[in-house]
């Protein structure tokens, strides 16, 4: 028996791995986390397969229903959303199974920054621009934000922030950004990304707070910074006609001259 932990995606059907699709259609038993992970999902479960919902649950009810399927012999498809590395509440599920003896695997899944990347159909790090992104958010109620891990220490690197769980901070979050990146810096807030109803709003930092309406309550991701920009031409090296790499040596000179595919 075993617990597979299933990255769901970032809320699109079709955007599960294809592991992950399989594992969910070879477990009898399904505990999924209702807020966030979309029903579709669960139509790979076989028949007859047991499918909970987590969502109003606390840890102890989910382990327990764990341990259930652990006495009977049955794996279980365990499903978050989007990627399990982040804000999935993985590790405390992780750290009971290794006391109770339950084997279980983890199955990465889309997580929800890069669905709203790709919402947007931009790069989110750019040559010369930002080559770093920083997956972040501000302080909630169940998790306070560990001492050095300030919205100012973040944006004093100028790299592209992707904040989650903060739609509701909006204001806290332009106070703290706007000194570092200023008033114009592109902002691109994403909702439901990859859901039928996602939206798209992009405004400035300046404007962020005014740019948002009501509707947008929760599940968004906001994407700061100067990457986020229109019009930027800087161009990575790797595909320029003339730069050296082991792919494409420019001469016999070439340090990749020697090289051949399949040498490392
Ligand atoms: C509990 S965290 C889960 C993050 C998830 N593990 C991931 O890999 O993205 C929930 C937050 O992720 C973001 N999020 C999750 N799904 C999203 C989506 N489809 N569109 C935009 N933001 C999303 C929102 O910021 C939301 O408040």
């Amino acid at each position: 028996m075993t617990v597979h932990f299933i990255g769901a995606g970032p809320g699109a059907a079709d955007l599960l791995t294809l592991r992950g699709r399989d594992l969910i259609a070879a477990c009898p038993v399904c505990l999924y986390a209702g807020s966030l992970v979309p029903e579709a999902v669960l139509a790979h479960c076989p028949d007859g397969a047991r499918i909970v919902n987590t969502a109003p649950l606390d840890l102890d009810a989910i382990i327990a229903e764990i341990a259930k399927a652990h006495e009977a012999g049955q794996d279980v498809a365990r499903l978050h959303s989007g990627d399990l590395s982040v804000w999935s509440a993985m590790g405390e599920q992780l750290r009971r199974l290794d006391a109770m003896g339950i084997p279980y695997d983890v199955t990465p899944g889309v997580p929800s920054f890069a669905a709203a990347a790709a919402a947007l159909a931009v790069e989110l790090t750019v040559p010369e621009i930002a080559q770093s992104v920083v997956l972040t958010r501000t302080q909630g109620r169940a998790s306070p934000m560990p001492k050095g891990e300030s919205l100012a220490n973040f944006a004093a690197t100028g790299a592209t922030l992707a904040l989650h769980l903060s739609v509701g901070q909006l204001e806290k979050a332009q106070t703290e950004l706007v000194p570092f990146y200023g008033a114009d810096c592109p902002v691109a807030l994403v909702y439901r990304a990859s859901w039928p109803d996602q939206r798209v709003i992009r405004c400035t930092l300046g404007d962020l707070t005014q740019a948002v309406d009501a509707a947008i309550s929760r599940t968004a991701l906001i994407l700061v910074g100067p990457a986020l920009g229109a019009g930027l031409t800087a161009e990575s090296q790797l595909y320029s006609a003339d730069y050296d790499r082991r792919y494409r040596p420019q001469s016999a000179d070439s340090p990749w001259a020697e090289w051949r595919h399949g040498d490392d």
